[in-house]
């Protein structure tokens, strides 16, 4: 049947998502599906109902795209959809909703404030150090690729990182830094079948992976698999895959650690999980799905197939 493939999209992540869907678009007509191009920051829903598509490929990324807004629409136009459905897009569009239902099913995830955008004074933003420690994380809960995030490295820098992440958002997750290794995992599959992808590691030259070096420069090194234990490489898969389930995943996501190493021990934290990652050249969901001899074109096919209502 005919299939759309949406992308662009209104949120701080278009340009990104362009190059995902493009990928995505291309990928799908080599192998002979139907696929037409949308964008919802340029046409209408109506427009996208009248389009009379039999399935979507989301490669929307953050706010209207990646957040369940535009899930609840394809829900009540009854077209089904890839990725993971209403509820838990917009928990996992939320930093610190995600890392709340992560506590509460056991699992591991950096300490954290939650600092409101617009009441909270400069000598509250000083306590903050006191209680996460320095260096710390400053995130806009609702934002992805990197934007709207500050690491704060003395207490000098704390005022002038919260100026950057509240101008995203009403509240502000400050979170302790995790110093250590940088891993990612995706997650492929719905209910019991969903399976967790080999694991990333990403080292990024002096530890900045940003915007700018996630999506356009070659200084970031991608070691896939990860050279970890076996038995750590486990861990962290099976931590993946629960953590997708906590939140109510379906169909695939990418979940996002850091790993401390302290006195031999390996102690993984979960930071977030990506409901529609990143679908570029630089991307990871497509490297992981390489190292196992899954192709580009291929799994856009599987993701496809999941689609669902
Ligand atoms: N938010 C970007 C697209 C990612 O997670 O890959
Ligand atoms: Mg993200």
């Amino acid at each position: 049947g005919r299939v759309g493939v949406l992308y662009g999209g209104r949120s701080a992540e278009r340009e990104v998502s362009k190059m995902s869907g493009s990928g995505v678009l291309q990928a799908l007509r080599s192998k002979g599906v139907d696929a037409h191009p949308f964008d919802p920051a340029e046409r209408s829903l109506g427009e996208l109902q009248a389009e009379k598509f039999d399935r979507v490929f989301i490669a929307l990324h953050g706010r209207y795209g990646e957040d369940g807004t535009l899930q609840g629409a394809l829900e009540q136009m009854g077209l089904p959809y890839t990725g993971p459905g209403v509820m838990a897009s917009s928990i996992a569009m939320d930093k610190i909703m995600t890392k709340r239902i992560w506590l509460a099913h056991g699992l591991p995830t950096p300490r954290f404030a939650v600092l409101d955008a617009k009441s909270t004074t400069r000598e509250q933003l000083r306590t903050v150090p006191d209680e996460l420690g320095l260096p710390l994380m400053l995130k806009a809960p609702h934002e992805g690729s990197t934007i709207g995030i500050a690491k704060v490295n003395g207490y000098s820098d704390v005022q002038a990182g919260f100026d950057l992440c509240a101008r995203y958002d009403d509240v502000v997750l400050a979170e302790e830094f995790i110093r250590g290794r940088e891993l990612t995992v995706p997650v492929i599959g719905s209910g019991r079948d969903a399976r967790a992808l080999p694991v990333i590691e990403i080292r990024a030259p002096e530890g900045n992976y940003d915007y700018q070096h996630k999506y356009f420069t070659d200084d970031t090194k991608y070691l896939c698999p990860a050279p970890v234990s076996e038995e750590l490489t486990q861990r962290l898969q099976e931590l993946a895959v629960q953590a997708f389930h906590a939140v109510g995943c379906r169909g695939w996501s990418r979940v996002d650690f850091m790993l401390r190493e302290k006195d031999g021990q390996a102690e993984p934290y979960l930071l977030e999980i990506n409901t529609s990652p990143g679908m570029t050249s630089h991307s990871l969901v497509p490297m992981a799905a390489k190292a196992l001899g899954l192709s580009y074109e291929d799994l856009c096919c599987e993701i496809l197939q999941l689609a669902a209502l």
